[in-house]
């Protein structure tokens, strides 16, 4: 009796509820257009993960992301800060993640970075003698590369050498291991990792000084006979600011050495600048946002205007390149994740990224897509 009666009500909840479930599953699955099928033919569309993306803690995010990239960057978790932590120590824990992550969606993983004046371990940061600094540097790139040789598609080898002048930045690097460390860099990697792509990254390298610097640092590791096979340009924008002809002039000079050409860290700021600049050096902050945080309850249309029209712009100008283009890659899957609601000023509201703080796709998405009709 008691056995029929649940049963009975089993049926009756299922009944009751299917038509609500399977309401909720159709509004749940409102097709939009994917970004990798739309650009299949032209680039890979790649987006940063952050910790929580990389262990699928939101399903919302984890089904966006796999339906909307085929290349993944980690935003922080391959940085020698993480992966590096002490003299002798590795950690693989998140890394070895986002590789298994990669694999299982068919997304393919640009390790970044190995060399970097950023995000550095303490110990690293208090190395006096160029002989230790010289011995961490062969090791980290030694066994980080090697342990993903064939697990990642590429590295960024080097990140943000060079300062706006298209000088060498003075980083720890520079000053202790001298000018060869870049070329030192690409041949340490070439030989850990023979079957991994060889990038090297900074930002507004579309300009010319600092274009400049990049052109010499590629030609410099040619001549030495060490591979690169890549230069990504980060992109770091604004979104009424984009420098169109600049752009367009790198990806002519960078691929007229042979190499490919990505952009690797595309956002599109919304908000106002503190120097009226693109620079985008991690360690520059500016205050506190009081009085700087101009739409922190949504963004207005006229903006949003504006970011789309940016968007639109950039890619159709990839698109009239685009094969000399291998990837771009966004900083972020949403405005929530975006570094630039806390860069450069901590606390801001900014829109930098083709999906909302819901994930829902943006008229910047909608516009992104339709370049290709
Ligand atoms: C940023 C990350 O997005 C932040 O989470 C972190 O706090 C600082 O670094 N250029 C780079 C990236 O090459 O690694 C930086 O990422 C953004 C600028």
């Amino acid at each position: 009796m008691i056995k029929i009666f649940i049963s009975f009500a089993t049926i009756t909840t299922t009944c009751f509820f299917a038509p609500i479930q399977i309401q909720a599953q159709i509004q749940d699955q409102q097709p939009i257009p994917s970004l990798k099928e739309t650009f299949k033919n032209e680039f890979l569309i790649g987006t940063a993960l952050n910790t929580s993306q990389i262990l699928e803690k939101d399903v919302t995010a984890n089904k966006l992301i796999t339906q909307q990239f085929n290349a993944a960057t980690p935003e922080n978790i391959m940085k020698a800060e993480i992966i590096h932590p002490t003299w002798n120590q590795f950690d693989f824990t998140l890394a070895d993640k986002l590789v298994e992550y990669g694999r299982k969606n068919n997304i393919k993983i640009n390790g970044h970075t190995l060399i970097w004046h950023s995000q550095l371990p303490r110990f690293v940061r208090q190395i006096k003698s160029p002989d230790s600094l010289a011995q961490f540097f062969a090791d980290h790139i030694t066994t980080i590369a090697s342990h993903y040789d064939g697990k990642v598609l590429s590295w960024d080898v080097v990140n943000e050498a060079l300062e706006e002048n298209g000088s060498l930045r003075k980083s720890i690097f520079l000053q202790q291991l001298g000018e060869g460390y870049i070329v030192e860099a690409f041949r340490l990697a070439q030989k850990a990792a023979p079957h991994t792509e060889l990038y090297y990254n900074d930002y507004n390298i579309e300009q010319p000084k600092k274009r400049a610097g990049a052109i010499e640092i590629i030609k410099k590791i040619k001549a030495a006979g060490v591979r690169i096979d890549g230069v990504g340009i980060q992109g770091h924008w604004r979104a009424s600011k984009i420098p169109l002809a600049e752009i367009e002039q790198s990806i002519l000079d960078f691929s007229a050495l042979g190499v490919k050409v990505m952009f690797t860290e595309l956002d599109l700021s919304v908000l106002p600048n503190p120097w009226d600049s693109d620079n985008a050096d991690v360690s520059a902050t500016a205050g506190n946002s009081k009085g700087k945080d101009p739409y922190p309850n949504g963004l207005p249309d006229s903006m949003q205007t504006i970011l789309a029209k940016g968007y639109e712009d950039l890619f159709r100008l990839f698109l009239k390149h685009k094969d000399k283009i291998s990837r771009i890659t966004f900083w972020g899957v949403n405005d929530g994740q975006s570094w630039l609601n806390n860069f450069p000023i901590r606390g801001r509201t900014n829109y930098p990224t083709l999906f909302d703080r819901t994930y829902t796709a943006k008229p910047a998405f909608y516009a992104v897509i339709a370049t290709k009709k």
